[in-house]
Order: C-alpha cells, then sequence, then structure tokens
C-alpha cells in the first residue's frame, strides 16, 4: 500500500461548522490568541481560558464530521494513511480515520497545569460530562487544564509527524492557512519527487517552491476531486 500523509487544519472542519481561526468571521476575531490560547493568558484569567474551551467542546458535541473527513476515512482501503492535524476536534477519528496525530492537542482531553505532557494526568471527557470548572484536579493534585498546545509551548509530536512525512508516496494539505510553525514546516520534509496536493478555495501562503496541484474547492467536493485525480495521476 502507498503511504499518504495529509496536513489538515480547521479548513476541513469547517463545512461540519466550526469556525476557522484566521479568516473573516474566524475565532481570532472574536477573541484574543494571546488571551485564550497562550500560557500567560491562563495565567491571567484562568477562568476565561477554562470557559473557551468548555464552549469549544460543548459545540464539537452539537456537529458531525462533514463529507470531506468521511472521504479522507475512505482512503484508508487503498492507502496506508496518517493524518496530522493541527485540529483539536475529534471529527477525523469520528469519521472513521484510525491514524491521527494531533499536533495542537485535543479538545476532549484534558490534564495537569503542572506537566500538560505528563500521560498519567491526561484524560478523556465524555460530551455529556466535558467542561472543567477552576478547582478540578488532574491526578498529580493541580488545577485541571485543557489538553491544548498554546503558543509558546512546545509541540512534543512534530518529531513523529515528521517521520510519518517523511516516508510520505503523496502528501495531501487540506484548509490551513500554513501560518503556523512548526506544523507549516512539515512540507520542508516530504520527499523529492513524492506528490502534493493542496485542497482550499482559497489562495494559501505556499512558502515554497515545490510544485502544488491546488484544488480550489472546500474540504468535502476537494476530497471527491482529489480521489478522482489520485486514479488519473496512477498513484
Ligand atoms: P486558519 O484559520 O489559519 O486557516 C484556515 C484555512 O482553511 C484557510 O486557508 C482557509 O482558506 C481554509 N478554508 C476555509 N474554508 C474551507 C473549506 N470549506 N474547506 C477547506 N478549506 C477551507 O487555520 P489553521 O491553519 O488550521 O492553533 O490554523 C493553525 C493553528 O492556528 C490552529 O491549529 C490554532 C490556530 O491558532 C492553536 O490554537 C494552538
Amino acid at each position: 500500500m502507498k503511504k499518504m500523509v495529509v496536513l489538515t487544519g480547521a479548513g476541513m472542519s469547517a463545512e461540519s461548522g466550526i469556525s476557522t481561526f484566521r479568516d473573516s468571521g474566524g475565532l481570532w476575531e472574536q477573541y484574543r490568541v494571546e488571551d485564550v490560547a497562550t500560557p500567560e493568558g491562563y495565567a491571567r484569567n484562568p477562568q476565561l481560558v477554562l470557559d473557551f474551551y468548555n464552549q469549544r467542546r460543548k459545540q464539537l458535541g452539537e456537529v458531525q464530521p462533514c463529507r470531506g473527513h468521511e472521504l479522507l476515512a475512505s482512503l484508508e482501503s487503498a492507502y496506508d494513511v496518517t493524518v496530522v492535524t493541527q485540529n483539536v476536534d475529534n471529527l477525523h477519528e469520528r469519521a472513521g480515520s484510525r491514524r491521527v496525530i494531533h499536533l495542537h492537542g485535543e479538545l476532549m482531553k484534558v490534564t495537569s497545569s503542572r506537566n500538560p505532557n505528563d500521560v498519567r494526568c491526561i484524560r478523556e471527557l465524555t460530551p455529556e460530562h466535558c467542561e472543567i470548572a477552576w478547582g478540578d484536579r488532574a491526578a498529580d493534585g493541580s488545577q485541571l487544564r485543557p489538553f491544548i498546545v498554546w503558543f509558546g509551548e512546545a509541540v512534543p509530536l512534530i518529531e513523529k509527524a515528521i517521520e510519518e512525512v517523511e516516508r510520505a508516496d503523496v502528501f495531501v494539505v487540506i484548509g490551513t492557512s500554513l501560518n503556523v510553525y512548526p506544523a507549516a514546516g512539515l512540507l520542508n520534509y516530504v520527499p523529492e519527487g513524492v506528490p502534493v496536493f493542496l485542497i482550499d478555495p482559497n489562495t494559501v501562503g505556499w512558502h515554497s517552491s515545490r510544485p502544488v496541484v491546488h484544488i480550489r474547492k472546500g474540504a468535502s467536493e476537494g476530497m471527491a476531486e482529489l480521489i478522482r485525480l489520485l486514479k488519473n495521476y496512477n498513484l
């Protein structure tokens, strides 16, 4: 089986009804990144941050994977697919994707404020009990916090993602503005000669001289088009 690595961003989940960050009307117009997605913001006003992610979790319970997520999961019958996602939602998994690397953490998980990557403290919330409150404790006794990689924090899974990208036979990018590193830098690890496809209705800041087939469509239509193209390219 050929190995396909797919890098996804907020545009992947846009058709499920989850706002992207940087498009007009996106989340970063309603909230300041520094307030809700940095360790400093959390130290300043933890309640605001806990509320922000409680709301995101509640919203996640109200949406479903889109056709794009489903088509991507269906490719596992023909390819060895690894999804490397910047998204913290669980829509890839809910659509049936089996190998998903969450670079920026997972919304449905919570962890220790003292040591966020301590596996003994990471636990998954359920859709029924998806809120955390000030005073809720992790296994190490510290305040529970969202299992999200905030700006300025290390991205522990990047090494694993790089290893996957280096072994790709086909690389696909879906719905990311490629503004955020190290995720955006993964493109540099795609072996020479490996075909690269981009699904995004808009122009993306593509800081690479690499040839790319840009499918200018949303995630669902774009995935259908990708499946046609893969056949044409004999991939
Ligand atoms: P952005 O909001 O920066 O980019 C979203 C991309 O999706 C843009 O290129 C849009 O053109 C595209 N898009 C919009 N609608 C689409 C659709 N229906 N189908 C396909 N693409 C569509 O989101 P990301 O690049 O994912 O990090 O942002 C990266 C990181 O920045 C996020 O993981 C988050 C954020 O701050 C943290 O919170 C740590």
